[in-house]
């Protein structure tokens, strides 16, 4: 997959140099291209931002930097475009369902803004010519898209094929589509069988693969219930079992 990101800050994606993401970038799976909007501002200043028309506080990013980084990244494949994603509190919530939907693509390019936000324009302008997509990482606002960047750049890849060691691992994810779809992962344990008196629930060192399964999803009910009562008023009657309706 190739993921192209416009910033006035490249120095933020240092972190993608490293761990899983970092491998992936080493093994070819993930081709990042970072870019300066700055080299795309010519005055003297390199300014990349303006006042708001109609007024209010802040400064809003020009379309005119923008539109030259643009056409400059898109001229690499002028016939499939790629999917354009802007992050913004202002934008649809990121999910495990989007970050799967663009784990699909072939090319990503990603915009963060400083500031108020990018010009309308610019989103109108390239909207006309391909998809783009509005993205928020969660209901809070962040000095800049960059870290949203990170996030999703970091959910996407480790969707990639042979990103990820195990690959079981994403399966039971929280969110995950599957029996466990919108349950969060209960706890997880690991040796010793017991740490300053606590001990691993007997079950898990039973071998009975059938009550574990049953545990695991007690657990992540109760979770769900605790820490995200919304998640579970939304399941389908259907998808709960009997035993789970006793909870
Ligand atoms: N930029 C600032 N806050 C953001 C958020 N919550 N999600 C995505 N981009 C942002």
């Amino acid at each position: 997959m190739r993921v192209d990101v416009i910033s006035i800050f490249p120095e933020y994606f240092a972190p993608l140099d490293v761990s899983l993401i970092g491998k992936a970038r080493e093994r070819g799976i993930l081709d990042v291209r970072l870019h300066q909007l700055r080299d795309h501002a010519h005055d003297v200043h390199r300014t990349v931002d303006d006042t708001p028309y109609g007024g209010g506080p802040g400064m809003v990013m020009k379309p005119e930097p923008w539109g030259e980084a643009l056409d400059e990244v898109l001229a690499a494949d002028p016939t499939a475009p790629p999917r354009m994603i802007v992050p913004t509190p202002s934008g649809v919530p990121f999910t495990q369902k989007l970050a799967m939907e663009y784990a699909a693509e072939p090319w990503l390019l990603f915009t963060p803004a400083r500031y108020e936000g990018i010009d309308s324009r610019v989103m109108a302008e390239y909207g006309a010519r391909m998809r783009v997509d509005e993205v928020s990482i969660g209901d809070y606002v962040l000095a800049g898209g960059e870290v949203a960047v990170l996030v999703m750049i970091e959910a996407i890849g480790r969707l990639l094929p042979g990103v990820l060691g195990n690959v079981h691992s994403a399966v039971d994810d929280s969110f995950a589509p599957g029996a466990m779809e919108n349950l969060l992962e209960g706890p997880v344990y690991t040796k010793p069988p017991e740490w300053r008196g606590h001990e691993v629930p007997e079950i898990l060192l039973s071998g009975h693969h059938g009550r574990i399964a049953r545990w695991r999803r007690d657990q992540a009910l109760r979770r769900t219930a605790r820490n995200r009562p919304e998640l579970l008023a939304a399941l389908a009657p259907q998808s709960l079992d009997k035993h789970d309706r006793q909870l």
